[in-house]
């Protein structure tokens, strides 16, 4: 009798346990924090590519509009910049240029929330170079390849010269 009650009681301690560790989760989760994301969260480009950031709020009942600023601060939209075109939160930047580099920012129109991401531009080297580059290779490696076969070949002699000296 008391063996079965105590089993009882165990069994549904038990229960209870498991029950708020699957639960616990959901119950306690966090409220998030309002945010502003932005995606990619950092670009590298080239000269003469395009690039688009997608710049969202975390809290999606938020209908704050969101504005893109230049890299000097002022409000894209303001800016007559044929390059740039921006609607609901998304910056697109055509034909890159070298002057489209910084720290573009994106925030609500109250200015409340923003977030920064930053536009680098990069140089590939040109097929010119890279050529340039393969042929002194090219030209390092012969050379290296003459020297040794010079060597080789001064030595071989040295040791003809060498045999015949002893042969005398
Ligand atoms: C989300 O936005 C709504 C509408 O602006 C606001 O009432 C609410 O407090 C915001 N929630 C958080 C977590 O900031
Ligand atoms: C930012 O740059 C744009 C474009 O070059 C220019 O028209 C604007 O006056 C600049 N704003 C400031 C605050 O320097
Ligand atoms: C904006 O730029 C275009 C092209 O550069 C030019 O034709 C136009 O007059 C400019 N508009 C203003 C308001 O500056
Ligand atoms: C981005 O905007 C926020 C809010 O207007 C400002 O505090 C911050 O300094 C800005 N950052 C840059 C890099 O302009």
């Amino acid at each position: 009798m008391m063996a079965r009650k105590s089993l009882l009681r165990d069994s549904i301690v038990y229960s209870l346990v498991l029950l708020s560790v699957l639960l616990g989760p959901v119950l306690c989760q966090e409220e998030e924090v309002e945010t502003l994301k932005v995606d990619p969260p950092a670009a590298a480009q080239q000269v003469g590519e395009e690039v688009e950031f997608t710049c969202t709020n975390s809290n999606t009942t938020n209908t704050e509009p969101l504005v893109w600023l230049y890299h000097n601060g002022t409000e894209i939209s303001t800016l007559n910049l044929t390059r740039f075109t921006e609607s609901d939160g998304v910056l697109k930047i055509m034909d890159i240029q070298d002057s489209d580099a910084g720290v573009y920012n994106c925030t609500t129109v109250s200015r409340a929330l923003h977030v920064e991401v930053e536009l680098k531009i990069y140089m590939m080297p040109s097929y010119l170079t890279e050529g340039l580059i393969l042929m002194a290779i090219n030209i390092g490696l012969i050379l290296i390849f003459m020297v040794c076969a010079l060597y080789r070949c001064i030595q071989t002699r040295r040791d003809k010269k060498k045999r015949k000296g002893v042969r005398t």
